[in-house]
């Protein structure tokens, strides 16, 4: 698909969308690049993997953003090689100075590595960004090692777009500003680089495609997912505001909250996010 305005495809659109949201990554995304962050980045990849990641295994993040994850593995486990790569040079650019190296700039659908060079492929928040799925899903088995498996971290579900829709309304009667024709713009980029919405069965049916026989997908997230969306949403109405407000700390509240009673109570179909392990 071309979008008629630009002439760029979805790939472009997403890497000029990127190469503009990295200003402001970060803020938005309650994302501090410290010793916590990186303890928790690590939990997460864990916590699905099912294991310990183990001393000189090779991992990639696939479309690691400005480093939640790259930057993070690197510095909670200093033992273990964790490389990155990336459609956007500014992303690419956060990343480097959160610690994150070796990077590269590429598409997560055609990586420059050579076949079955990690271990572990994580990726965190990129499934939805990329036009051909069973595409990208094939070339991270392709660098994978026998054994190996793909961490999927959080895409998001049907359910989080009815719901953050209805919460990012409401505060938008709230904030009443409205958007400049810049912010618009951006408004509109960023639609257009969010390509899909997963379940566990329709992500299971594309990996199974791009050829994994292990599938154990999840779902996962109720409030730390609305938590983001509300700071996302004042960040860009109202700085001022979203300067006062602790966001870290909520985001800290939300994840628990989601640990101990949001994951555990509700159905599947009503959480927010998809996240698992793909093996070949
Ligand atoms: C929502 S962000 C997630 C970033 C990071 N994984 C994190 O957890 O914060 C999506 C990332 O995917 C990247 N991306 C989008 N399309 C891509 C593609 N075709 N190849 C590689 N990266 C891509 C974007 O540049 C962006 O950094």
């Amino acid at each position: 698909m071309t979008y008629v305005d630009t002439g760029l495809d979805a790939v472009g659109v997403n890497r000029v969308f990127h190469d503009h949201e990295c200003r402001y990554y970060d803020e938005r995304f309650a994302i501090v690049h410290d010793r916590r962050t990186a303890r928790q980045a690590l939990r997460d990849v864990e916590s699905l993997l099912g294991r310990a990641l183990r001393p000189g295994e090779r991992v990639l993040d696939a479309g690691c953003g400005t480093g939640y994850l790259a930057a993070g593995l690197r510095r909670a486990r200093p033992d273990v090689f964790v490389a990155g790569a990336d459609l956007s040079a500014g992303m690419l650019a956060n990343a480097r100075a959160a610690g994150a190296a070796p990077l590269a700039q590429a598409d997560a659908a055609r990586l420059p590595f050579a076949d079955r060079a990690f271990d572990v492929v994580v990726a965190r928040g990129v499934l939805h960004h990329l036009p051909d799925v069973v595409g990208a899903l094939g070339e991270w088995r392709r660098v994978l090692r026998p054994g190996g498996a793909v961490v999927l971290v959080s895409e998001p579900t049907p359910t989080v777009e009815r719901h953050g829709g209805v919460l990012v309304r409401g505060l938008l009667a709230a904030l009443r500003r409205p958007l400049t024709a810049e912010e618009d713009f951006w408004e509109v980029a960023s639609m257009a680089a969010n390509l899909h919405v997963f379940t566990p069965d329709s992500l299971g049916a594309l990996a199974r495609a791009a050829g994994y026989r292990g599938v154990a997908l999840s779902t996962t997230d109720f409030a730390d997912t609305l938590l983001i969306t509300a700071s996302y949403v004042v960040w860009g109405r109202a700085p001022g505001l979203a300067r006062r407000l602790p966001w870290r700390r909520a985001d800290d509240l939300a994840r628990a909250a989601d640990r101990v009673f949001w994951n555990r109570l509700l159905p599947v179909s009503w959480r927010h996010t998809v996240a698992g392990v793909l093996r070949p």
